[in-house]
């Protein structure tokens, strides 16, 4: 496995390997990985030539009051785990070679990113959409994977690469959960043993909203105060939304018709996690 620290060692690199018409896979991570981030690897592994993961804990996805800082960081470990899911690029670039201090051009999705995680998080989807751009242009990547637990992000993504023809395809992996059902992040590892305990709430809260819909509810204000309720009700876990929305447009639906999406994010301390699941997923 090749380390690549500089874009134009990565670009040159990529254009170099396209040259001689190899297909360029890649999963782009903020790294810490976990399990999550190996499945997406896989995914990515079976359907190019050449697999590259970059790891970059992007600061203009983070506000102001965010964890940019203490954001979970191995490198060593992560090169590990990348070398043992067969990667053949690991390109770990430094934030200033990243982005020149007067940067000053951004990719600005305007109609998906407002909501959901978009409202509380400002600014944190054009930051994404833009290092997104950027990881495109210097790996070259044929084949993009992003994980389904991010849905907004992932559905964003989809969008950009439609609007400005990136000529990249997207796929889509699967949530991996711990046996218990938590969903891996990077941040559980911030969760005390009480917090760790707390936020099997997320799963259980989807757990309880796909029941309903199972036997029929869908009136989404009902469904909404399920999981309203169930937050509450759990010592230290302090609700940041939850939404149901339309799949594709992600714009709020009252009763459910179509695939719909039911997202939260629920803050424990300083640790903030997201989990979501599909309702009325067409076969
Ligand atoms: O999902 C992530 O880890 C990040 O948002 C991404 C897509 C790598 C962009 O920094």
């Amino acid at each position: 496995m090749k380390i690549i620290r500089t874009p134009e060692a990565m670009q040159k690199h990529a254009l170099d390997l396209k040259r001689t018409g190899r297909s360029i896979g890649g999963v782009p991570t903020m790294g810490f990985l976990h399990e999550g981030h190996v499945s997406l690897m896989r995914l990515a592994r079976a359907q190019c030539d050449v697999l590259v993961v970059s790891i970059f804990v992007n600061p203009t996805q983070f506000g102001p009051n965010e964890d940019l800082k203490t954001y979970p960081r191995d490198f060593s470990r992560d090169e590990s785990l990348c070398e043992q899911a067969g990667v053949d690029l690991l390109f770990y670039p430094e934030p200033t070679a990243m982005y020149a201090a007067d940067a000053s051009s951004w990719i600005d999705e305007a109609s998906l990113s407002g909501g959901l995680c978009g409202a509380t998080r400002p600014g944190h989807f054009r930051g994404v959409c833009t290092v997104v751009a950027k990881l495109f242009n210097l790996m070259q990547l044929d084949i993009a994977v992003f994980g389904e637990k991010d849905a907004q992000q992932l559905r964003i993504i989809e969008r950009m690469v439609r609007d400005l023809n990136f000529p990249v395809n997207i796929l889509r992996g699967p949530i991996v959960r711990e046996p218990d059902g938590l969903a891996m992040s990077s941040r559980n590892k911030y969760l005390s043993a009480e917090q760790r305990e707390a936020a099997l709430c997320l799963r259980r809260s989807l757990d309880n909203v796909e029941e309903q819909f199972a036997a029929g509810e869908r009136n989404t204000a009902v469904l909404r105060q399920t999981v309203v309720d169930w937050i509450a009700s759990v010592p230290g876990a302090e609700l940041d939304y939850i939404e149901v929305v339309d799949d594709r447009s992600l714009a709020a639906v009252e009763t459910i018709e179509s695939d719909t999406l039911v997202a939260l994010a629920v803050k424990f301390g300083a640790v903030r996690l997201i989990d979501n699941a599909v309702l009325c997923r067409s076969p």
